[in-house]
């Protein structure tokens, strides 16, 4: 059968990804460690380790790292051309066929719908949740700074995050909150892998390869 190539994603897009894949890895190591500290530094008589601040540092770059590309990726979606089949995906979500037809492909029951977008309603719907763990850990993580740097980003934002940390019920709540979604995105990671394998194998349309190179495959010659 001859293949077509087919510019999904563009290059803002896949760095950006790939960046957020990195800061979530940091992000999920030093967390545990600030949770739990798992390595203690060999004792000295100097005070020079600090490595508990060495980790909250590096926590804290990998955090405004994955705020900055939060919102830079919702920049994108909004409004870069290259980006329109990601909005139009939203068309697919809408319609209950697709959802059906969707559902039967992943049970090995049909075949794969017909998608107007880059992605199918299912997946969609996935982004969306990891869209509101991502601002619900950048919203906790912005409130435990704002409470440990008082100048600078943390002062400028001060004011604006002391009333949220009320309403989401004082500090150590903001913790555990920040804690727990730290667990919804550890789960969401598992998922997503798998599907895209799932979907690389089964699809055979090189769906892995359009977020590294930007191309995917398409069996049909219709653009
Ligand atoms: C995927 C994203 C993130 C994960 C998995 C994560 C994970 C964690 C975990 C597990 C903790 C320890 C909480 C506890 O004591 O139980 C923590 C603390 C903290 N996080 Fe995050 N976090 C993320 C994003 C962020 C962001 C975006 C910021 C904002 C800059 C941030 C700032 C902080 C701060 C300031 C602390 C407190 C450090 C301390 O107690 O000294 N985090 N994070």
């Amino acid at each position: 059968m001859k293949r077509y190539t087919e510019f999904e994603f563009s290059a803002g897009l896949r760095w950006t990804h790939w960046l957020r894949a990195l800061a979530i890895f940091v992000l999920i190591v030093t967390g545990f460690y600030l949770a739990y500290v798992f390595i203690v530094p060999a004792a000295s008589d100097e005070p020079v380790l600090f490595l508990n601040a060495k980790f909250r540092m590096w926590h804290e770059i990998a955090g405004f790292l994955l705020i900055a590309v939060t919102i830079f990726k919702g920049y994108l979606f909004i409004i870069d051309r290259q980006s329109y089949k990601e909005r139009i995906a939203f068309m697919d979500i809408l319609n209950p066929k697709v959802w059906f037809q969707q559902i039967k492909y992943y049970l090995f029951m049909g075949k794969h719908p017909e998608l107007r977008g880059a992605y199918n309603p299912l997946q969609f719907v996935a982004y969306i949740g990891l869209y509101a763990m991502l601002i619900l850990v950048s919203l906790t993580g912005l409130i435990l700074y704002v409470h440990a740097y008082h100048s600078g980003v943390g002062g400028a934002l001060y004011d604006y995050m002391r009333p949220i940390e009320a309403m989401m019920g004082g500090l150590a709540m903001v913790r555990e909150i920040h804690h727990i979604t730290m667990w919804g995105i550890m789960l969401f990671i598992p998922v997503h892998i798998y599907m895209a394998i799932f979907n690389s194998i089964m699809g055979k349309e090189g769906s892995m390869d359009s977020i590294i190179s930007g191309y995917r495959y398409n069996k049909s010659n219709k653009h």
